[in-house]
């Protein structure tokens, strides 16, 4: 169904109370519901927003537009954890209800200053005749979680050499400054990041836009660069960003748009310079991944949060009013030169009824009978590996499997969702591999009822789809063109 540009900017408190409820009856008894992931209670769900830590909390918010699956007026939602595994639902944080951000109170994120949780944001507005003009603006939430906005934007002008796509503030410190760093396309039409600095988190100067340094290509680095996001590992710097407008290249680049990062020099803001060490490469190799959002939590972990789909792509569940959901949390680490991701320790709290198995294979395929949870957590290592091919099979029954595997002949993994149940995005291939040349295979994945996401050989690379599988396509078989011996326990994930 197309929505008319009225429907996509009508405002939840201007629609009626019943209609509400009857949108949301409609999503929670609709089937692909999530059990462990943070999914919208109606509407559609994208970026993660403010992922923060602040008074004894994980705070988290998305962008939210309740009134059904689509992109229209985004408000931001709020929820919240001791454990970053059972999220408290604390309702809508922010709506669309200022001169700056009529059109959407669009992605940012939250900094902890003064014992006040700042929410930096952009608000999105549009002129009758529908040209944009985004203000970067400010709100403080204090300890009762109440949210007040400023009554300005601290940003209203965008420099010049810019377009009207300016936007998604990432605010960090450096010594006794703050920086904001803001995703933005060039009057030349090339991805950006532009930044400012301030003493006081109050009065914001323009400085320049990152300056990338080293041996980076030139093209094919698309046009616009969202949620851009900084911080250090281990001594580098890594730029976060989610660049539209890359073509494919080889395995790489086939969503619509694309999420990755640069390892570089620690950025320096006194001359705006990054000199990069390693290319830009993606952060998920997967179908469903965009937007991720990082924090420094407590104990110094560099947590990681991203949205479990992608714009401009229709979903499965639109017809059940809902789309979209965000990944587990992961942490980030940097090791020998390679981004890690690993899902984190917290979330084995979910684990219920467990099963272990361990066999040998020899040019065969065997389903694990026991293993019959329809949401888990699996966890399987591949040793003594020889021959061309192996892995797993899952979500499979008489008529749909979705498969995973090392190829070891072409030295990649490969992920097949071609068979997996109800097609979503077919248009952009139902196969993703990437290079791969490890001597074992380690998998984690994490099953729920319409997704995955797989971390192979303890995150060194992630694969995070959506997948939408009958209810009685549950078994789980591993298989081998050669020989391979295989450990695997399946936790069952239930709420
Ligand atoms: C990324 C994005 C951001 C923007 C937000 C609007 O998915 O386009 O750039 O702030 O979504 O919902």
């Amino acid at each position: 169904m197309e929505w008319s540009r009225e429907e996509r900017y009508q405002r939840m408190e201007d629609v009626s109370e019943a209609s509400i409820v009857k949108l949301a009856k409609k999503t929670s008894e609709g089937p692909y519901r999530q059990t462990f992931h943070i999914q919208p209670n109606t509407g559609l769900l994208n970026d993660p927003n403010g992922f923060s830590y602040y008074n004894g909390q994980y705070h988290l918010f998305y962008q939210w537009f309740p009134l059904g699956p689509v992109h229209g007026v985004k408000y931001w939602y709020h929820v919240a954890s001791d454990n970053l595994v059972d999220w408290q639902d604390l309702g809508i944080a922010m709506a669309p209800d200022t001169t700056y951000d009529s059109h959407g109170v669009f992605s940012g994120t939250g900094f902890v200053e003064n014992d006040q949780l700042h929410l930096f944001y952009t608000g999105n507005t549009r002129t009758p005749d529908w040209t944009r003009i985004p203000y970067q603006c400010h709100a403080v939430m204090g300890h009762d979680n109440q949210i007040k906005k400023d009554a300005e934007p601290l940003i209203s002008d965008s420099p010049a050499g810019y377009t009207d796509n300016f936007r998604d503030p990432k605010v960090l410190k450096q010594g006794p400054r703050y920086y904001c760093i803001i995703g933005a396309e060039t009057s030349d039409h090339q991805g950006a990041i532009a930044y400012y600095v301030s003493d006081d988190l109050t009065n914001w100067t323009y400085q320049q836009a990152i300056q990338l340094k080293g041996n980076i290509p030139t093209e094919n680095q698309g046009f616009m660069w969202e949620c851009p996001d900084y911080f250090e590992l281990a001594g580098q710097g890594i730029l976060l960003f989610s660049p539209q407008g890359m073509a494919p290249e080889g395995d790489k680049y086939h969503n619509i748009f694309q999420s990755g990062y640069l390892i570089g020099e620690p950025l320096d803001f006194a001359t705006g310079e990054f000199e990069v060490t390693e290319r830009f490469n993606e952060l998920d190799r997967g179908f469903d991944f965009y937007a991720p959002q990082t924090m420094t939590d407590p104990q110094g972990r560099q947590l990681l949060v991203g949205w479990l789909g992608l714009p401009g792509v229709d979903c499965v569940t639109d017809e059940f009013g809902w789309a979209h959901c965000l990944t587990i949390p992961r942490e980030l680490s940097l090791q020998n030169g390679q981004l890690y991701q690993r899902p984190v320790p917290e979330l084995a709290a979910l684990r219920g009824k467990e099963v272990t198995k361990a066999m040998t294979l020899d040019n065969e395929t065997v389903v694990v009978e026991d293993f019959t949870a329809r949401t888990y957590e699996l966890k399987v290592a591949f040793n003594d590996i020889k021959g061309t091919r192996v892995g797993l099979a899952f979500r499979q029954g008489a008529e749909e499997v979705t498969i995973f595997y090392y190829d070891l002949v072409a030295k990649k993994l490969v992920f097949d969702r071609s068979q997996s149940g109800k097609s979503v995005t077919d248009e952009y291939g139902t196969i993703r591999r990437c290079d791969f040349s490890e001597e074992t295979l380690t998998i984690q994945l994490f099953m729920d009822e319409s997704s995955v996401e797989i971390f192979v050989n303890d995150g060194l690379e992630v694969f995070t789809a959506r997948i939408y599988s009958q209810l009685d396509q549950n078994q789980v078989a591993f298989f081998a063109d050669g020989q391979a011996s295989v450990i695997a326990t399946q936790w069952e994930i239930s709420n």
